[in-house]
Protein backbone atom coordinates (compact mmCIF):
# COMPACT_ATOMS: atom_id res chain seq x y z
CA UNK A 1 0.00 0.00 0.00
CA UNK A 2 1.30 3.69 -0.80
CA UNK A 3 1.52 5.55 2.52
CA UNK A 4 0.16 9.04 2.19
CA UNK A 5 2.24 12.02 3.25
CA UNK A 6 1.37 16.12 2.97
CA UNK A 7 3.24 18.09 1.55
CA UNK A 8 1.80 21.49 3.88
CA UNK A 9 3.67 21.33 6.68
CA UNK A 10 6.70 20.74 4.69
CA UNK A 11 6.18 23.53 2.52
CA UNK A 12 5.81 25.97 5.34
CA UNK A 13 9.30 25.75 6.71
CA UNK A 14 10.91 27.84 3.58
CA UNK A 15 9.64 31.30 3.06
CA UNK A 16 7.60 30.97 0.09
CA UNK A 17 5.81 33.08 -2.16
CA UNK A 18 2.51 31.65 -2.62
CA UNK A 19 0.95 31.94 -6.06
CA UNK A 20 -2.82 32.76 -6.04
CA UNK A 21 -3.10 30.53 -9.22
CA UNK A 22 -4.80 27.36 -8.92
CA UNK A 23 -6.48 28.23 -5.69
CA UNK A 24 -10.07 28.69 -4.90
CA UNK A 25 -11.81 26.77 -2.56
CA UNK A 26 -12.85 23.35 -4.10
CA UNK A 27 -13.16 24.94 -7.59
CA UNK A 28 -10.48 23.24 -10.14
CA UNK A 29 -7.70 25.60 -10.94
CA UNK A 30 -6.44 27.07 -14.31
CA UNK A 31 -3.35 27.30 -15.80
CA UNK A 32 -2.13 30.35 -17.95
CA UNK A 33 -1.25 28.88 -21.04
CA UNK A 34 -3.53 29.02 -23.58
CA UNK A 35 -4.03 25.98 -26.12
CA UNK A 36 -7.59 23.62 -23.99
CA UNK A 37 -10.07 22.61 -26.90
CA UNK A 38 -13.15 25.05 -26.95
CA UNK A 39 -15.11 21.69 -26.58
CA UNK A 40 -13.56 20.77 -22.90
CA UNK A 41 -15.37 21.65 -19.87
CA UNK A 42 -13.37 22.07 -16.38
CA UNK A 43 -12.88 19.03 -14.83
CA UNK A 44 -14.11 18.08 -11.43
CA UNK A 45 -12.52 15.50 -9.25
CA UNK A 46 -14.83 12.62 -7.86
CA UNK A 47 -16.15 13.19 -3.93
CA UNK A 48 -14.99 10.39 -3.26
CA UNK A 49 -11.12 11.48 -4.23
CA UNK A 50 -8.64 11.84 -1.07
CA UNK A 51 -7.49 15.07 -2.52
CA UNK A 52 -9.66 18.47 -3.49
CA UNK A 53 -9.34 20.25 -6.44
CA UNK A 54 -8.20 23.92 -5.59
CA UNK A 55 -4.48 22.62 -3.86
CA UNK A 56 -2.06 25.32 -3.59
CA UNK A 57 1.24 24.81 -5.28
CA UNK A 58 4.08 26.82 -3.65
CA UNK A 59 5.65 29.00 -6.57
CA UNK A 60 8.18 31.10 -7.28
CA UNK A 61 9.26 34.28 -9.39
CA UNK A 62 13.12 33.47 -10.41
CA UNK A 63 13.63 29.31 -9.95
CA UNK A 64 11.97 26.07 -8.23
CA UNK A 65 12.80 23.02 -7.29
CA UNK A 66 10.70 20.32 -6.38
CA UNK A 67 12.37 16.45 -4.92
CA UNK A 68 11.24 13.94 -2.58
CA UNK A 69 13.70 15.43 0.57
CA UNK A 70 12.99 18.58 2.32
CA UNK A 71 17.10 19.00 2.33
CA UNK A 72 17.71 17.91 -0.83
CA UNK A 73 15.21 20.77 -2.04
CA UNK A 74 16.95 22.83 0.35
CA UNK A 75 20.82 21.97 -1.51
CA UNK A 76 18.92 23.05 -5.26
CA UNK A 77 17.16 26.17 -3.91
CA UNK A 78 21.00 27.28 -2.39
CA UNK A 79 22.86 26.76 -5.45
CA UNK A 80 20.19 28.36 -7.46
CA UNK A 81 19.97 31.42 -4.89
CA UNK A 82 24.07 32.02 -5.15
CA UNK A 83 23.90 32.30 -9.09
CA UNK A 84 24.08 28.21 -10.07
CA UNK A 85 21.94 27.36 -12.69
CA UNK A 86 19.50 24.68 -13.37
CA UNK A 87 21.79 21.95 -14.19
CA UNK A 88 24.45 23.02 -11.27
CA UNK A 89 21.05 22.96 -8.50
CA UNK A 90 19.98 19.21 -9.90
CA UNK A 91 23.48 18.10 -9.61
CA UNK A 92 23.33 19.50 -5.48
CA UNK A 93 19.98 17.83 -4.97
CA UNK A 94 21.25 14.21 -6.67
CA UNK A 95 24.27 14.40 -4.25
CA UNK A 96 21.70 15.61 -1.48
CA UNK A 97 18.91 12.99 -2.13
CA UNK A 98 22.24 10.47 -1.69
CA UNK A 99 22.30 11.60 1.74
CA UNK A 100 19.06 12.17 2.85
CA UNK A 101 16.69 10.10 1.22
CA UNK A 102 18.88 6.76 1.82
CA UNK A 103 14.90 4.59 0.26
CA UNK A 104 15.96 5.80 -2.90
CA UNK A 105 18.45 8.67 -3.46
CA UNK A 106 21.32 7.28 -4.12
CA UNK A 107 24.99 7.03 -4.62
CA UNK A 108 24.88 3.02 -5.59
CA UNK A 109 22.23 3.54 -8.50
CA UNK A 110 21.18 4.81 -11.62
CA UNK A 111 19.06 7.45 -13.46
CA UNK A 112 18.40 9.63 -16.26
CA UNK A 113 18.03 13.26 -17.24
CA UNK A 114 16.10 15.41 -19.53
CA UNK A 115 17.68 18.68 -20.25
CA UNK A 116 16.47 21.98 -22.05
CA UNK A 117 18.82 24.39 -22.59
CA UNK A 118 18.04 28.43 -22.85
CA UNK A 119 19.04 27.97 -26.19
CA UNK A 120 16.44 25.62 -27.06
CA UNK A 121 18.90 22.76 -27.22
CA UNK A 122 17.62 19.51 -25.68
CA UNK A 123 19.53 16.58 -24.28
CA UNK A 124 19.27 13.59 -22.70
CA UNK A 125 21.74 11.81 -20.22
CA UNK A 126 21.03 7.52 -19.81
CA UNK A 127 22.89 6.58 -16.19
CA UNK A 128 21.47 3.60 -15.99
CA UNK A 129 23.14 0.83 -13.86
CA UNK A 130 24.96 -2.07 -16.27
CA UNK A 131 24.78 -5.80 -16.01
CA UNK A 132 28.54 -6.93 -14.57
CA UNK A 133 31.11 -8.32 -16.71
CA UNK A 134 30.05 -11.81 -15.43
CA UNK A 135 26.28 -11.48 -15.92
CA UNK A 136 24.58 -13.96 -18.06
CA UNK A 137 21.21 -14.61 -19.18
CA UNK A 138 20.05 -17.32 -17.16
CA UNK A 139 21.86 -16.50 -13.58
CA UNK A 140 18.72 -15.86 -11.86
CA UNK A 141 16.90 -18.90 -12.92
CA UNK A 142 17.36 -21.69 -10.60
CA UNK A 143 17.76 -25.47 -10.91
CA UNK A 144 13.78 -26.30 -11.11
CA UNK A 145 13.78 -23.80 -13.83
CA UNK A 146 12.45 -21.15 -11.81
CA UNK A 147 12.91 -17.51 -11.15
CA UNK A 148 14.87 -17.30 -8.11
CA UNK A 149 14.49 -13.93 -5.73
CA UNK A 150 18.31 -13.40 -6.15
CA UNK A 151 17.69 -10.68 -8.81
CA UNK A 152 15.68 -8.84 -5.69
CA UNK A 153 17.31 -9.10 -2.76
CA UNK A 154 21.11 -9.50 -1.75
CA UNK A 155 24.74 -9.16 -3.39
CA UNK A 156 23.44 -10.39 -6.52
CA UNK A 157 20.84 -8.28 -7.88
CA UNK A 158 23.30 -5.12 -8.39
CA UNK A 159 23.60 -3.99 -11.34
CA UNK A 160 27.13 -1.37 -11.42
CA UNK A 161 26.10 2.05 -10.49
CA UNK A 162 25.79 4.68 -12.62
CA UNK A 163 24.74 7.95 -10.55
CA UNK A 164 27.97 9.40 -9.71
CA UNK A 165 29.33 9.21 -13.27
CA UNK A 166 25.81 10.66 -14.49
CA UNK A 167 25.67 13.58 -12.53
CA UNK A 168 29.36 14.12 -12.69
CA UNK A 169 29.05 14.31 -16.63
CA UNK A 170 26.00 16.71 -16.48
CA UNK A 171 27.90 19.44 -14.58
CA UNK A 172 31.02 18.92 -16.80
CA UNK A 173 28.89 19.33 -19.51
CA UNK A 174 25.93 21.90 -18.29
CA UNK A 175 27.19 23.44 -15.23
CA UNK A 176 29.23 26.09 -14.36
CA UNK A 177 30.21 25.58 -11.24
CA UNK A 178 32.93 23.49 -9.40
CA UNK A 179 32.37 19.99 -7.90
CA UNK A 180 33.34 21.80 -4.89
CA UNK A 181 30.39 24.36 -5.05
CA UNK A 182 27.63 22.06 -5.49
CA UNK A 183 28.57 19.04 -3.27
CA UNK A 184 29.00 20.99 -0.19
CA UNK A 185 25.33 20.79 0.67
CA UNK A 186 25.10 17.13 0.33
CA UNK A 187 28.73 16.63 2.43
CA UNK A 188 27.33 19.16 5.31
CA UNK A 189 24.52 16.82 5.40
CA UNK A 190 26.37 13.68 5.64
CA UNK A 191 28.60 14.85 8.19
CA UNK A 192 26.53 17.54 10.46
CA UNK A 193 23.71 14.56 10.06
CA UNK A 194 19.73 14.77 8.85
CA UNK A 195 17.21 15.33 11.64
CA UNK A 196 14.79 12.20 11.10
CA UNK A 197 11.50 12.91 10.10
CA UNK A 198 8.18 10.99 10.68
CA UNK A 199 8.64 9.97 6.81
CA UNK A 200 12.28 8.61 7.02
CA UNK A 201 11.30 6.70 10.23
CA UNK A 202 8.23 5.42 8.82
CA UNK A 203 10.12 3.97 5.45
CA UNK A 204 13.11 2.60 7.84
CA UNK A 205 10.30 0.79 9.50
CA UNK A 206 8.60 -0.50 7.10
CA UNK A 207 11.86 -1.56 5.64
CA UNK A 208 13.23 -3.23 9.16
CA UNK A 209 13.42 -6.68 7.38
CA UNK A 210 15.66 -5.69 4.80
CA UNK A 211 17.63 -3.58 5.90
CA UNK A 212 18.46 -5.54 9.03
CA UNK A 213 19.97 -8.68 6.43
CA UNK A 214 22.74 -6.19 5.84
CA UNK A 215 25.86 -4.28 7.00
CA UNK A 216 23.69 -0.68 7.26
CA UNK A 217 21.51 -2.65 10.00
CA UNK A 218 23.63 -0.44 12.74
CA UNK A 219 23.43 3.28 11.28
CA UNK A 220 19.90 3.15 10.35
CA UNK A 221 18.82 0.52 13.04
CA UNK A 222 20.06 1.29 16.03
CA UNK A 223 19.35 -1.34 18.78
CA UNK A 224 17.49 -3.01 16.39
CA UNK A 225 15.24 -0.17 15.94
CA UNK A 226 14.33 2.29 13.01
CA UNK A 227 16.28 5.56 14.35
CA UNK A 228 14.14 7.41 16.28
CA UNK A 229 11.64 11.03 15.18
CA UNK A 230 13.85 13.67 16.17
CA UNK A 231 17.09 11.89 15.88
CA UNK A 232 19.95 12.64 13.83
CA UNK A 233 21.40 10.36 10.44
CA UNK A 234 25.19 11.33 10.30
CA UNK A 235 26.61 9.46 8.43
CA UNK A 236 30.88 9.60 8.32
CA UNK A 237 31.63 6.70 5.88
CA UNK A 238 29.00 8.68 3.47
CA UNK A 239 30.93 11.98 3.86
CA UNK A 240 34.04 10.45 3.33
CA UNK A 241 32.97 8.96 -0.19
CA UNK A 242 31.49 12.42 -0.92
CA UNK A 243 34.56 13.97 -0.04
CA UNK A 244 36.89 11.58 -2.15
CA UNK A 245 34.22 12.44 -5.35
CA UNK A 246 34.48 15.95 -4.78
CA UNK A 247 38.42 15.96 -4.86
CA UNK A 248 39.02 13.11 -7.63
CA UNK A 249 36.03 13.36 -9.60
CA UNK A 250 34.26 9.73 -10.77
CA UNK A 251 37.22 8.10 -10.04
CA UNK A 252 36.63 8.96 -6.38
CA UNK A 253 34.12 6.12 -6.60
CA UNK A 254 35.03 3.97 -9.52
CA UNK A 255 38.66 3.53 -8.68
CA UNK A 256 40.61 3.81 -5.39
CA UNK A 257 38.95 2.90 -1.66
CA UNK A 258 35.38 3.18 -2.90
CA UNK A 259 35.72 0.84 -5.68
CA UNK A 260 37.57 -1.50 -3.23
CA UNK A 261 35.26 -1.49 -0.82
CA UNK A 262 31.99 -2.22 -3.18
CA UNK A 263 34.29 -5.16 -4.56
CA UNK A 264 34.74 -6.54 -1.09
CA UNK A 265 31.62 -6.47 0.36
CA UNK A 266 30.37 -8.36 -3.36
CA UNK A 267 32.71 -11.16 -2.69
CA UNK A 268 31.80 -11.10 1.12
CA UNK A 269 28.12 -11.92 -0.02
CA UNK A 270 28.48 -13.70 -3.40
CA UNK A 271 27.72 -11.01 -5.81
CA UNK A 272 29.74 -10.25 -9.01
CA UNK A 273 30.27 -6.33 -9.26
CA UNK A 274 34.57 -6.41 -9.55
CA UNK A 275 36.34 -2.77 -9.16
CA UNK A 276 36.75 -3.55 -13.31
CA UNK A 277 33.21 -3.64 -13.74
CA UNK A 278 33.01 -0.13 -11.53
CA UNK A 279 36.52 1.74 -13.73
CA UNK A 280 34.82 0.79 -16.95
CA UNK A 281 30.94 2.56 -16.25
CA UNK A 282 30.45 4.96 -18.71
CA UNK A 283 27.32 7.28 -19.05
CA UNK A 284 25.80 7.72 -22.56
CA UNK A 285 24.08 10.88 -23.68
CA UNK A 286 21.76 10.70 -25.83
CA UNK A 287 19.39 12.18 -28.24
CA UNK A 288 16.46 13.16 -26.49
CA UNK A 289 12.68 11.47 -27.72
CA UNK A 290 11.11 14.61 -29.06
CA UNK A 291 7.46 14.88 -30.42
CA UNK A 292 4.09 16.83 -30.11
CA UNK A 293 0.77 16.65 -28.54
CA UNK A 294 -1.78 18.81 -29.74
CA UNK A 295 0.71 21.86 -30.32
CA UNK A 296 2.46 21.64 -27.40
CA UNK A 297 6.72 19.91 -27.76
CA UNK A 298 7.47 16.90 -25.52
CA UNK A 299 11.29 16.35 -24.72
CA UNK A 300 11.65 12.82 -23.44
CA UNK A 301 13.66 10.42 -22.07
CA UNK A 302 14.41 7.66 -25.21
CA UNK A 303 16.02 3.80 -24.31
CA UNK A 304 17.13 2.50 -22.49
CA UNK A 305 13.99 3.75 -20.87
CA UNK A 306 10.87 2.72 -22.35
CA UNK A 307 9.59 6.15 -20.84
CA UNK A 308 9.75 8.56 -23.81
CA UNK A 309 8.81 6.35 -26.26
CA UNK A 310 5.85 4.48 -24.24
CA UNK A 311 4.78 8.09 -23.83
CA UNK A 312 4.74 9.67 -27.21
CA UNK A 313 2.88 6.63 -28.89
CA UNK A 314 0.33 7.24 -26.04
CA UNK A 315 -0.21 10.69 -26.82
CA UNK A 316 -0.24 10.16 -30.72
CA UNK A 317 -2.88 7.31 -29.65
CA UNK A 318 -4.93 10.26 -28.08
CA UNK A 319 -4.54 12.87 -30.59
CA UNK A 320 -5.64 10.77 -33.74
CA UNK A 321 -9.26 11.60 -31.97
CA UNK A 322 -9.73 15.02 -32.99
CA UNK A 323 -11.79 16.11 -30.11
CA UNK A 324 -10.89 15.42 -26.24
CA UNK A 325 -13.31 13.58 -24.45
CA UNK A 326 -14.39 14.72 -21.12
CA UNK A 327 -12.41 14.44 -17.98
CA UNK A 328 -13.08 11.30 -15.92
CA UNK A 329 -15.79 9.88 -18.37
CA UNK A 330 -15.73 6.07 -19.72
CA UNK A 331 -15.25 7.57 -22.94
CA UNK A 332 -11.55 9.15 -21.78
CA UNK A 333 -10.58 6.44 -19.54
CA UNK A 334 -11.87 3.41 -22.44
CA UNK A 335 -9.49 6.06 -25.03
CA UNK A 336 -6.37 6.12 -22.32
CA UNK A 337 -6.66 2.69 -21.19
CA UNK A 338 -6.46 1.65 -24.73
CA UNK A 339 -3.71 3.75 -25.80
CA UNK A 340 -1.49 2.72 -22.56
CA UNK A 341 -2.43 -1.02 -23.32
CA UNK A 342 -1.00 -0.47 -26.68
CA UNK A 343 2.01 1.20 -25.95
CA UNK A 344 2.84 -1.09 -23.29
CA UNK A 345 2.93 -4.14 -25.81
CA UNK A 346 5.61 -2.19 -27.80
CA UNK A 347 7.09 -1.49 -25.19
CA UNK A 348 7.43 -4.78 -23.29
CA UNK A 349 8.20 -6.68 -26.40
CA UNK A 350 10.43 -4.40 -28.50
CA UNK A 351 12.75 -2.10 -26.42
CA UNK A 352 16.12 -2.78 -24.59
CA UNK A 353 19.28 -1.15 -24.56
CA UNK A 354 19.91 0.08 -27.91
CA UNK A 355 23.20 -0.72 -27.25
CA UNK A 356 22.42 -4.36 -27.45
CA UNK A 357 19.22 -4.68 -29.94
CA UNK A 358 17.62 -2.22 -32.47
CA UNK A 359 15.11 -0.14 -31.27
CA UNK A 360 12.14 0.97 -33.60
CA UNK A 361 12.15 4.25 -32.25
CA UNK A 362 11.16 6.61 -35.74
CA UNK A 363 8.53 4.10 -36.03
CA UNK A 364 6.89 3.39 -32.58
CA UNK A 365 7.19 6.98 -31.99
CA UNK A 366 5.69 8.35 -35.73
CA UNK A 367 2.13 9.68 -35.87
CA UNK A 368 1.52 7.34 -38.91
CA UNK A 369 2.01 4.11 -36.75
CA UNK A 370 -0.55 5.87 -34.02
CA UNK A 371 -3.14 6.02 -36.97
CA UNK A 372 -2.66 2.31 -37.79
CA UNK A 373 -3.10 1.46 -33.75
CA UNK A 374 -6.32 3.81 -33.31
CA UNK A 375 -8.20 1.51 -36.27
CA UNK A 376 -7.75 -1.33 -33.98
CA UNK A 377 -9.15 0.63 -30.79
CA UNK A 378 -13.07 0.48 -31.30
CA UNK A 379 -15.31 3.43 -29.41
CA UNK A 380 -17.27 1.08 -27.19
CA UNK A 381 -15.41 -2.13 -26.43
CA UNK A 382 -12.10 -2.82 -24.69
CA UNK A 383 -9.25 -5.13 -26.78
CA UNK A 384 -8.12 -8.09 -24.54
CA UNK A 385 -4.33 -8.76 -23.88
CA UNK A 386 -3.73 -12.15 -22.57
CA UNK A 387 -3.99 -12.39 -18.63
CA UNK A 388 -1.13 -13.25 -16.78
CA UNK A 389 -0.23 -13.02 -13.50
CA UNK A 390 -1.36 -9.57 -11.00
CA UNK A 391 1.14 -7.09 -10.87
CA UNK A 392 2.89 -5.41 -7.54
CA UNK A 393 3.26 -2.21 -6.66
CA UNK A 394 6.79 -0.02 -6.84
CA UNK A 395 7.31 3.00 -4.91
CA UNK A 396 10.85 3.42 -4.27
CA UNK A 397 12.15 5.90 -7.03
CA UNK A 398 12.53 9.40 -6.88
CA UNK A 399 11.90 12.72 -9.79
CA UNK A 400 13.55 15.65 -8.97
CA UNK A 401 12.87 19.12 -10.85
CA UNK A 402 14.81 22.34 -11.20
CA UNK A 403 14.12 25.31 -13.54
CA UNK A 404 16.23 28.36 -13.15
CA UNK A 405 15.91 32.61 -13.86
CA UNK A 406 17.74 32.16 -17.24
CA UNK A 407 14.90 29.26 -18.88
CA UNK A 408 17.21 26.06 -17.78
CA UNK A 409 15.48 22.91 -17.56
CA UNK A 410 16.04 19.46 -16.08
CA UNK A 411 13.79 16.69 -14.99
CA UNK A 412 16.18 13.63 -13.55
CA UNK A 413 14.48 10.40 -12.01
CA UNK A 414 16.73 8.09 -10.18
CA UNK A 415 16.57 4.63 -8.23
CA UNK A 416 18.05 2.03 -6.91
CA UNK A 417 15.00 0.03 -8.13
CA UNK A 418 12.93 -1.42 -4.49
CA UNK A 419 13.11 0.72 -1.32
CA UNK A 420 16.65 0.69 0.03
CA UNK A 421 17.87 -1.08 -2.89
CA UNK A 422 18.72 -4.75 -3.00
CA UNK A 423 19.37 -3.97 1.02
CA UNK A 424 23.29 -4.46 0.69
CA UNK A 425 25.03 -1.95 2.05
CA UNK A 426 28.61 -0.92 1.25
CA UNK A 427 30.70 -0.95 4.88
CA UNK A 428 33.11 1.90 4.51
CA UNK A 429 31.92 3.52 1.79
CA UNK A 430 28.20 4.39 3.43
CA UNK A 431 26.02 3.50 0.94
CA UNK A 432 23.07 1.33 -0.19
CA UNK A 433 23.70 -0.70 -3.88
CA UNK A 434 20.51 -1.06 -6.09
CA UNK A 435 18.55 -4.21 -7.42
CA UNK A 436 18.37 -2.82 -10.66
CA UNK A 437 18.92 -6.44 -11.98
CA UNK A 438 15.16 -7.57 -11.50
CA UNK A 439 14.13 -4.86 -14.28
CA UNK A 440 16.00 -6.79 -16.94
CA UNK A 441 13.17 -10.01 -18.15
CA UNK A 442 15.60 -12.26 -16.30
CA UNK A 443 13.59 -15.04 -17.82
CA UNK A 444 11.77 -13.83 -20.89
CA UNK A 445 8.09 -14.38 -20.74
CA UNK A 446 8.03 -14.39 -17.12
CA UNK A 447 6.75 -11.35 -15.09
CA UNK A 448 9.15 -9.18 -12.56
CA UNK A 449 8.55 -7.60 -9.24
CA UNK A 450 6.56 -5.16 -11.13
CA UNK A 451 4.29 -7.75 -13.10
CA UNK A 452 5.96 -6.32 -16.42
CA UNK A 453 6.15 -9.33 -18.91
CA UNK A 454 8.75 -8.98 -21.63
CA UNK A 455 11.21 -10.07 -24.07
CA UNK A 456 13.80 -11.02 -25.67
CA UNK A 457 15.13 -7.42 -26.16
CA UNK A 458 15.32 -6.75 -22.48
CA UNK A 459 17.01 -9.86 -21.69
CA UNK A 460 20.46 -10.00 -19.31
CA UNK A 461 23.88 -9.75 -20.98
CA UNK A 462 27.42 -8.78 -19.71
CA UNK A 463 27.46 -4.52 -20.05
CA UNK A 464 24.30 -4.30 -20.77
CA UNK A 465 21.73 -1.92 -19.81
CA UNK A 466 18.11 -2.85 -17.94
CA UNK A 467 15.03 -1.53 -19.47
CA UNK A 468 13.90 1.13 -16.97
CA UNK A 469 10.13 2.94 -17.18
CA UNK A 470 11.76 6.36 -15.77
CA UNK A 471 10.60 9.03 -17.74
CA UNK A 472 11.74 12.32 -16.78
CA UNK A 473 9.98 14.80 -19.16
CA UNK A 474 9.67 18.38 -20.23
CA UNK A 475 6.67 19.94 -22.10
CA UNK A 476 6.78 23.01 -24.07
CA UNK A 477 4.02 25.37 -24.75
CA UNK A 478 2.98 26.26 -28.05
CA UNK A 479 5.69 29.08 -28.55
CA UNK A 480 8.74 26.81 -27.89
CA UNK A 481 8.76 27.91 -23.63
CA UNK A 482 9.66 25.38 -21.26
CA UNK A 483 5.74 24.19 -19.68
CA UNK A 484 6.02 21.63 -17.59
CA UNK A 485 9.06 19.28 -15.73
CA UNK A 486 7.66 16.22 -14.92
CA UNK A 487 8.33 13.01 -13.29
CA UNK A 488 7.62 10.69 -10.76
CA UNK A 489 8.29 7.00 -9.18
CA UNK A 490 6.49 3.89 -9.38
CA UNK A 491 7.71 1.12 -12.20
CA UNK A 492 5.87 1.01 -15.03
CA UNK A 493 3.29 3.39 -13.23
CA UNK A 494 5.53 6.13 -14.02
CA UNK A 495 4.53 6.08 -17.58
CA UNK A 496 0.86 6.69 -16.66
CA UNK A 497 1.15 9.35 -13.90
CA UNK A 498 3.67 11.38 -16.00
CA UNK A 499 1.33 11.11 -19.08
CA UNK A 500 -1.95 11.95 -17.08
CA UNK A 501 -0.45 14.99 -15.50
CA UNK A 502 0.44 16.41 -19.11
CA UNK A 503 -2.86 15.56 -19.96
CA UNK A 504 -4.66 17.35 -17.93
CA UNK A 505 -2.63 20.80 -18.07
CA UNK A 506 -2.60 20.41 -21.73
CA UNK A 507 -6.61 18.81 -22.47
CA UNK A 508 -7.98 19.82 -19.02
CA UNK A 509 -6.25 22.97 -18.33
CA UNK A 510 -5.90 22.22 -14.60
CA UNK A 511 -3.53 24.39 -12.50
CA UNK A 512 -0.53 21.98 -11.32
CA UNK A 513 -1.69 20.83 -8.12
CA UNK A 514 -4.95 19.73 -9.72
CA UNK A 515 -2.68 18.04 -12.74
CA UNK A 516 -0.45 16.06 -10.10
CA UNK A 517 -3.51 15.71 -7.07
CA UNK A 518 -5.96 13.97 -9.76
CA UNK A 519 -6.94 10.40 -9.55
CA UNK A 520 -5.33 8.33 -11.89
CA UNK A 521 -5.51 5.11 -13.75
CA UNK A 522 -2.92 2.50 -15.04
CA UNK A 523 -3.00 -0.23 -17.86
CA UNK A 524 0.46 -2.14 -18.99
CA UNK A 525 -1.06 -4.79 -21.32
CA UNK A 526 -0.04 -7.23 -19.05
CA UNK A 527 -2.14 -7.96 -16.74
CA UNK A 528 -4.86 -7.07 -18.71
CA UNK A 529 -6.44 -5.01 -16.31
CA UNK A 530 -7.43 -1.36 -16.08
CA UNK A 531 -6.34 -0.24 -12.74
CA UNK A 532 -7.94 2.83 -11.12
CA UNK A 533 -7.13 4.74 -7.96
CA UNK A 534 -10.11 3.79 -5.13
CA UNK A 535 -12.62 6.52 -5.01
CA UNK A 536 -11.04 8.67 -7.66
CA UNK A 537 -13.39 6.30 -10.67
CA UNK A 538 -17.19 6.66 -9.46
CA UNK A 539 -18.95 3.32 -9.52
CA UNK A 540 -21.28 4.14 -12.85
CA UNK A 541 -18.00 4.84 -14.44
CA UNK A 542 -15.95 1.79 -13.48
CA UNK A 543 -19.63 -0.37 -14.57
CA UNK A 544 -18.99 1.20 -17.94
CA UNK A 545 -15.57 0.35 -18.08
CA UNK A 546 -16.36 -3.06 -17.31
CA UNK A 547 -19.36 -3.59 -19.68
CA UNK A 548 -16.99 -2.15 -22.26
CA UNK A 549 -14.92 -5.85 -21.26
CA UNK A 550 -12.12 -4.00 -18.96
CA UNK A 551 -11.51 -6.41 -16.02
CA UNK A 552 -10.74 -3.48 -13.37
CA UNK A 553 -9.15 -3.22 -10.19
CA UNK A 554 -8.10 -0.47 -7.11
CA UNK A 555 -4.38 -0.01 -7.37
CA UNK A 556 -1.82 2.40 -6.72
CA UNK A 557 -0.63 5.44 -9.29
CA UNK A 558 2.84 6.77 -9.40
CA UNK A 559 3.76 9.25 -7.54
CA UNK A 560 5.04 12.61 -9.45
CA UNK A 561 6.91 15.71 -9.15
CA UNK A 562 6.45 18.78 -11.31
CA UNK A 563 7.35 22.48 -12.22
CA UNK A 564 5.04 24.17 -14.41
CA UNK A 565 5.25 27.99 -15.51
CA UNK A 566 2.54 30.30 -14.71
CA UNK A 567 2.09 34.03 -15.40
CA UNK A 568 4.22 35.45 -12.14
CA UNK A 569 7.12 32.56 -12.63
CA UNK A 570 6.48 28.91 -11.80
CA UNK A 571 4.72 26.58 -9.35
CA UNK A 572 6.25 23.61 -8.00
CA UNK A 573 4.40 20.60 -6.82
CA UNK A 574 5.10 16.86 -4.94
CA UNK A 575 2.42 14.46 -5.43
CA UNK A 576 -0.01 14.75 -2.47
CA UNK A 577 0.23 10.84 -2.07
CA UNK A 578 4.48 11.98 -1.61
CA UNK A 579 6.52 13.55 1.04
CA UNK A 580 8.87 16.50 -0.70
CA UNK A 581 9.32 20.30 -0.90
CA UNK A 582 8.85 22.35 -3.80
CA UNK A 583 10.64 26.03 -2.90
CA UNK A 584 11.89 28.01 -5.23
CA UNK A 585 13.39 31.78 -4.88
O1 LIG B 1 13.65 1.76 -13.89
C1 LIG B 1 12.55 1.36 -13.57
O2 LIG B 1 11.59 1.36 -14.32
C2 LIG B 1 12.34 0.89 -12.16
N1 LIG B 1 13.59 0.41 -11.61
C3 LIG B 1 11.77 2.01 -11.37
C4 LIG B 1 11.49 1.56 -9.98
C5 LIG B 1 10.51 2.40 -9.34
O3 LIG B 1 10.01 3.36 -9.84
C6 LIG B 1 10.16 1.93 -8.01
N2 LIG B 1 9.14 2.68 -7.48
N3 LIG B 1 8.94 3.76 -7.32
Amino acid sequence: MMTRHFTRTATACLTLALSLIGCGGDAPGTNQHSGRPANVELASFPTEWTYRPGAVAPSAEHGMVASNAGPATEAGVEILTAGGNAIDAAVAVGFALAVAYPEAGNLGGGGYAVVRLNSGEATALDYRETAPASASRDMYIGPDGKLTADSIVGHRASGVPGSVAGLLALLERHGTMTRAQVMAPARRLARDGVVVDEAMNGSLAGSAELIAKFAGASLFLPDGQPLAIGSRLVQPDLAATLDRIAEFGADGFYRGPVAEAVEAEMRRGGGVITAADLAAYEPAWRTAVTSSYRGHGIIAMPPSSSGGITLVETFNVLETWNDVAPWGTPESLHRLAAAFQRAFVDRNALLGDPAFITVPTDRLASKDYARTLREQIADDRATPTPDVQPLREGDQTTNYAVVDQWGNAVAITTTINGLYGSGVWVPDAGFFMNNEMDDFAAQPGTPNMFGLVQGEANAIAPGKRMLSAMSPTIVLDPNGAVLMVVGGRGGPRIITAVAQAILNVVDYRMSLADAVGAPRIHHQALPDMLFYEEGGVPADVVAALEAMGYATRPGGSGNLTAIMRTATGWDGIIDPRRQGLAAGH
